[in-house]
């Protein structure tokens, strides 16, 4: 049985006083994920994981949004695994579509990043997903199925059974125009088919979230889908009470 996750992507967003007033408002949200068997996570800039680390009730996971695969060295910007393991980080977004977009990553960076991350023992969240172009060129599996392929690459059924997958289509992110239930699941369905290929039964425990646009009022639309095992969130994540209403309305 896949444990539903529900992970609040801050993007660029909160100075760590406003993380911290985030946290002292998220003792409530956190109890009754625990209590529905939920996860429950939030993802803060680089400055602020040490303030949510501290203030968040405890249970929350905390995850970073971005890693470096080298541990240390003259890579100006950048924050690496054992850096972020130093401060009790155990979870790292890879491959967010605005990574990919604005800075260039490829599936093939992260590729080194996941596997630098879980021979650290930490739980990489590795996103995907097409453009609007690919979208409506009818090419989506294919692009995604390159994405997965080459994003799990050398990995063992094991390993892979660690990584969680975001699948956030680039034309729903942060445009309100979320991707219906039977696409989200379509395409998801499709992940966990082309992980089979390669791993095995193992691709029934892989996790694999939807992205892009989910809102308190359509998740619960999402959690419906067989194959839907949470959502990756990011505007509605900000706000307590909207993220309050995304936990509450995810386990209806
Ligand atoms: P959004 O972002 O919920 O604001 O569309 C999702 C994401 O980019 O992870």
């Amino acid at each position: 049985m896949r444990k539903k996750l529900l992970l609040g992507n801050w993007k660029m967003n909160k100075t760590p006083a406003e993380a911290r007033e985030f946290c002292e408002k998220a003792g409530e949200v956190v109890s009754f994920a625990k209590a529905h068997d939920v996860d429950l996570g939030v993802a803060p800039t680089y400055v602020c994981l040490q303030t949510v680390l501290e203030n968040a009730p405890e249970g929350l996971i905390v995850s970073a949004q971005n890693c470096n695969e080298h541990d240390h060295g003259a890579y100006t910007g950048e924050v690496s695994i054992p850096m972020l393991d130093a401060v009790g980080i155990k979870w790292c977004i890879i491959g967010h579509s605005e990574r990919r977009g604005y800075y260039g990553e490829t599936s093939e960076a992260c590729n080194a990043k996941i596997k630098a991350l879980l021979a650290a023992g930490m739980t990489p969240v590795y996103c995907c997903g097409e453009s609007l172009e690919t979208y409506e060129k009818g090419e989506t599996k294919a692009f995604v199925a390159e994405q997965i392929r080459t994003g799990f690459a050398g990995l063992t059924p094991e390993e892979a059974a660690k990584v969680v997958i975001a699948y956030e289509p680039i034309w729903a992110i942060g445009t309100g125009k979320s991707a219906t239930k039977q696409t989200a699941e379509d395409t998801i369905g499709f992940i966990r088919r082309t992980l089979r290929e390669s791993f095995g039964h193992i691709a029934a425990d892989i996790r694999i979230l939807y992205g892009g646009s989910v809102k308190p009022a359509n998740i619960a639309e999402y959690m419906s889908e067989e194959d839907i095992d949470g959502a990756l969130v990011g505007g509605a994540s900000l706000d307590p009470d909207s993220y309050k209403a995304l936990v509450e309305n995810l386990v209806k």
